[in-house]
């Protein structure tokens, strides 16, 4: 009895020692992993601030600086840690003002601000983040310089508003000049349309002739100046819009009767397809006149004796459409996105271009805006065009 005392004695110290060990031996292999980990992670934090292209500090609540990576010190020099961030940042001081330690610092928030005027007039986004450092709460600071980026931007903005200045300028030249051109050619076109019809005289063949080609001159400078006047009155915002509701299709059938003798002179099938029902529309009618009658000219004068023009009226959902299609030469696909830009005229050979001043489209799609509606073409090369636009109908 005694002897199995002693041996479950033994035993028990033996084996519990024997755990004991194992225990130890756990533990450690834990400790050395712990360790192992922390060392790793710490290798990546350092590699890490090492490596990140930006100055990192971290400031305590008190405004003690804590911590300073390489490319931070490069800028401030090494520092005796626990200095006063704001006796090392102040160039000017208006950093401190948005200061977050001034608020209160927040574990895990991030703010960011933008300083200028700091080391030696740069400028920084200083992001703040809140943390908790060696027991205490504090801020870690990221500052990024962002002086090219803002010195690349203000010479934009410079430069924008420069050329606006001279845009701007050339605007009211262009304005001024046609305005003085205006009066007199008034002048000149009635004093050759007396002459013209016989109220000063009679004239003979070659007379008539000559003033004949003078007329129409004196016509196309007179579209010519009135385009560059509406043009420059849409661009500065000044043309004034007299909406009311209107019919469309009259609209159509008036640019028709305007249009016709244009037409019949060259030959042209001229045809309306009106939609039934059409509810009326919001417009100014004499510049949605002004936009059809565009449309119009326009693919009469590219259609060939012997051609059609067609307009087409038709009601979509929100609004109603108009289309002007005709058999014309057509305009090549990549001169679709050229059609709406200033003085911009296709290049089809001269003849086919005297008469315009290549803005009609393009104050045609200023008009169509200003309803809040929008205007395209589409077109098959050597077969024909197609404009339409679409005007929104007002909800009732
Ligand atoms: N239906 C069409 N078919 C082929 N080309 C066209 C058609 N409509 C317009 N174009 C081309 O687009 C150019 C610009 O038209 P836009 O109406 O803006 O100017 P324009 O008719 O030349 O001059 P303006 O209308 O100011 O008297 C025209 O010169 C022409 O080259
Ligand atoms: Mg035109």
């Amino acid at each position: 009895m005694e002897k199995n005392i002693l041996a479950e004695y033994l035993y028990s110290i033996l084996g519990g020692s024997k755990r004991a060990e194992t225990l130890v031996e756990q533990r450690t292999r834990e400790l050395e992993k712990t360790n192992k980990e922390f060392l790793e992670s710490d290798t990546l934090n350092k590699a890490f601030l090492a490596a990140i292209p930006f100055g990192i500090d971290i400031v305590d609540e008190d405004g003690n600086i804590q911590f300073l990576n390489k490319r931070l010190e490069e800028k401030v020099g090494k520092l005796p840690l626990a200095k006063k961030c704001w006796e090392v940042y102040r160039d000017d001081r208006t950093q401190c003002s948005n200061c977050p330690l001034l608020k209160g610092i927040i574990p895990g928030e991030t703010e960011v601000i933008e300083v200028s005027g700091v080391f030696e007039g740069k400028v920084f986004q200083i992001f703040h983040t809140g943390m908790v450092y060696k027991g205490k709460k504090a801020i870690l600071e990221i500052f990024q310089d962002v002086t090219e980026e803002r010195k690349a931007e203000d010479e934009l903005t410079n430069a924008y508003f420069q050329l606006r200045k001279v845009d701007q300028l050339k605007s009211d030249f262009v304005s001024m000049i046609s305005h003085e051109l205006r009066t007199p050619l008034t002048a000149i076109k009635e004093g050759v349309d007396i002459v013209m019809d016989g109220t000063a005289g009679s004239l003979n063949p070659k007379q008539g002739e000559f003033l004949n080609i003078a007329k129409r001159n004196i016509d196309r400078l007179v579209r010519l100046i009135s385009s560059i006047l509406d043009f420059q009155r849409i661009e500065s915002g000044k043309m004034v819009f007299v909406f009311a509701q209107h019919d469309i299709n009259s609209l159509v059938k008036e640019a028709k009767e305007n249009m016709l003798p244009f037409a019949l002179s060259k030959e042209l099938d001229f045809i309306l397809e009106l939609g039934d029902d059409l509810p009326l529309v919001n417009f100014d009618h004499d510049k949605i006149m002004q936009v059809l009658t565009n449309l119009v000219s326009n693919a009469i004068k590219s259609t060939d004796k012997g051609g059609q023009i067609k307009i087409i009226t038709t009601k979509r959902d929100s609004f109603v459409q108009v289309s002007v299609s005709d058999t014309g030469i057509g305009i090549a696909s990549e001169d679709i996105a050229k059609l709406f830009r200033q003085f911009e005229q296709l290049d089809v050979g001269l003849e086919r271009r005297a008469g315009g001043t290549g803005l009609g489209l393009v104050i045609s799609k200023k008009i169509i805006e200003a309803h809040k509606g929008k205007i395209w073409a589409d077109s098959e090369f050597g077969k024909g065009s197609a404009f339409h636009f679409i005007l929104p109908l007002i909800k009732t």
